[in-house]
């Protein structure tokens, strides 16, 4: 039995634990595994490699992704399909394990449907906006990473009466920054999911200011564009001199937390303890289980925040909790 494992999209960290674990569980069960390189594109390209121990020595600790990820355009047309299917046939590999989004997920979609290839996946983003789906490989440490950069700029906000709009990444999605937001006590948390109420976060704020806050930090996510629109507010509308950070590929990097390191072990032993009664599933996170889902189910139903966590950041959005 011939395994191969891609990563494809956005890189993440917590891929590379993954990757070890694949090839330490594979000699275990006496799979061989192999490596596709450069992600969809390398799929393409035949860079098709068997793995070795050797190969994963020493990056338990690393972010990113060893076998490297790409966006490709070249997927979208049927003929490369076609190439990376010869290429897969060529190194008679029985199984495809791709590790990746949304996005990455669709493209598998497409291609099992074309060429029925035995597939399993394994969500990893740091957006974590996959449909019934928890938790995405990444998300813990790009948390961490948002953690530990909302916490040194509070230093330098802290000691100037100022504001500061935090940027995050997340695509169209405002999951990191909802929790960023409650995770690290900010004023203000503008997510693309929710109406925010401007107003009414202008009438806290001054009654705020009035009994002493002297600063402010806000956490937009990426998805809005409007991280310069609220600093320009925060000026006009508060009087507060402001400056804007966006976190940017930061979030993508940094060593993975144990928890992402636990979890990349954990989704990849699910995997291969269960494609051969179960083939061509999504392995998901949920409700602290591991559950096999149906990649249509999955490419054909819209995520959604938790509530319990959006009913925590309302009033960060100048909302009422319920
Ligand atoms: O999907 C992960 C992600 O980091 C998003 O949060 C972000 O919008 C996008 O990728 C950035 O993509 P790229 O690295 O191609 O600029």
């Amino acid at each position: 039995m011939k395994i191969a494992i891609l990563t494809s999209g956005g890189d993440s960290s917590g891929m590379n634990p993954a990757i070890k674990k694949f090839v330490e569980v594979c000699y275990e069960k006496e799979y061989e595994p192999y490596f596709v390189y450069n992600g969809l594109e390398g799929l393409i390209d035949g860079k098709i490699k068997k793995a070795e121990y050797k190969d994963v020595a020493g990056i338990i600790y690393r972010g990113g992704t060893i076998i490297r990820s790409s966006r490709s355009k070249r997927w979208f047309e049927k003929k490369y399909r076609k190439i990376a299917f010869e290429n897969l046939k060529k190194h008679k590999i029985d199984l495809l394990i791709i590790l990746g989004g949304d996005g990455s997920f669709r493209a598998l979609n497409v291609f099992y449907n074309e060429f029925k290839i035995p597939f399993m996946g394994i969500p990893a983003s740091i957006d974590n906006d996959l449909p019934m789906n928890e938790y995405m490989i990444g998300v813990d440490t790009a948390l961490n990473v948002i953690r530990s950069a909302v916490d040194d700029i509070r230093d330098t906000a802290s000691s100037f009466s100022r504001a500061f709009v935090i940027e995050t990444m997340g695509r169209e999605c405002g999951y990191l920054a909802l929790t960023s937001a409650v995770a690290n006590g900010v004023e203000m948390c503008l997510i693309p999911e929710v109406e925010f109420n401007l107003e009414n976060l202008k009438k806290r704020y001054l009654k705020e200011i009035e009994k002493g806050r002297n600063y402010f930090i806000a956490i937009v996510a990426e998805g809005l564009k409007i991280s310069q629109k609220i600093k320009e507010w925060f000026e006009s509308e508060i009087g507060f001199e402001s400056r804007i950070t966006i976190l940017g590929h930061i979030q993508r990097g940094g060593s993975p937390t144990v928890i992402e390191r636990l979890r990349a072990a954990e989704f990849i032993e699910f995997a291969l303890d269960n494609f051969e009664k179960n083939p061509n599933k999504i392995v998901t996170y949920y409700k602290d289980n591991f559950v096999l889902r149906d990649l249509e189910e999955i490419v054909n139903s819209k995520y959604a925040l938790d509530e319990k966590m959006l009913n925590l950041a309302k009033p960060l959005m100048g909302l009422e909790r319920s």
